[in-house]
């Protein structure tokens, strides 16, 4: 199961390959399109739902709900949980609140992501992927990813996507996307293996 996959941009055949059957939760229906042109052998189950997820529903148990019709279903957030609050119309309920559905839904279950940390209108230092355990400091990683530099004239704005929650005792690993000059992503992703808590 895959929540935002888009057109796939960020996955590769081969990987999704190895399912089966991918259930896509995708609201776009442009999108939806995009994504059985690119990748026309596979099986998907679109979804185009956009209230699944839990800051996005008015009840309690939709995602829990949602996620209990597929009972063996491995679940990966694709670079959607940085955008929750671009995403949120309406405060549904608390953040603490949504964070606890989100966890308590998928207990027991084999999830990853991979979203916005922060990201920022100033040059990256270095690209390389590079492995983390925990929540760190975001300026200490703001100053080590996207560092000040000597006779930038702008000023330099760096934006906390607010999903440190997400790397909690949890070992995640770093990439750096480039979007367009002047706005560079960092992206963490990490991952719940079954026996994890
Ligand atoms: C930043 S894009 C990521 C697209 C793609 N996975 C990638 O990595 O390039 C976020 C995606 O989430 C989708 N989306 C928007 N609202 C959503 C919702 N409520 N539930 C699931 N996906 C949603 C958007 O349509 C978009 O395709």
């Amino acid at each position: 199961m895959i929540f935002g996959v888009s057109a796939g941009w960020t996955l590769e055949e081969r990987f999704l390959s190895r399912f089966k059957r991918i259930v896509a939760v995708e609201p776009d229906p442009v999108a939806r399109a995009a994504l059985r042109v690119r990748f026309p052998r596979l099986n998907f189950e679109m979804i185009s739902r956009e209230d699944l997820l839990p800051w996005l529903s008015a009840s309690p148990e939709v995602f829990s709900g949602f996620l209990a019709q597929y009972p063996k279903a491995a679940v990966l957030f694709s670079n959607v949980l940085g955008q929750i609050r671009l995403l949120q119309k309406t405060a549904f309920c608390e953040e603490a609140e949504a964070r606890r559905r989100f966890f308590l839904a998928l207990g027991g279950r084999e999830w990853a992501s991979y979203h916005d940390l922060l990201s920022s209108t100033h040059e990256v230092k270095s690209h390389e992927s590079t492995k983390f355990k925990g929540v760190f400091q975001l300026e200490e990683l703001a100053n080590r990813f996207f560092p000040a530099q000597t006779g930038h004239k702008q000023d330099v704005v760096v934006i906390d996507h607010d999903t440190s929650w997400l790397l909690k005792d949890r070992e995640w690993r770093s990439l750096v996307w480039r979007l367009r000059p002047r706005q560079t992503h960092l992206i963490a992703c990490v991952s719940q293996q079954v026996g994890q808590s």
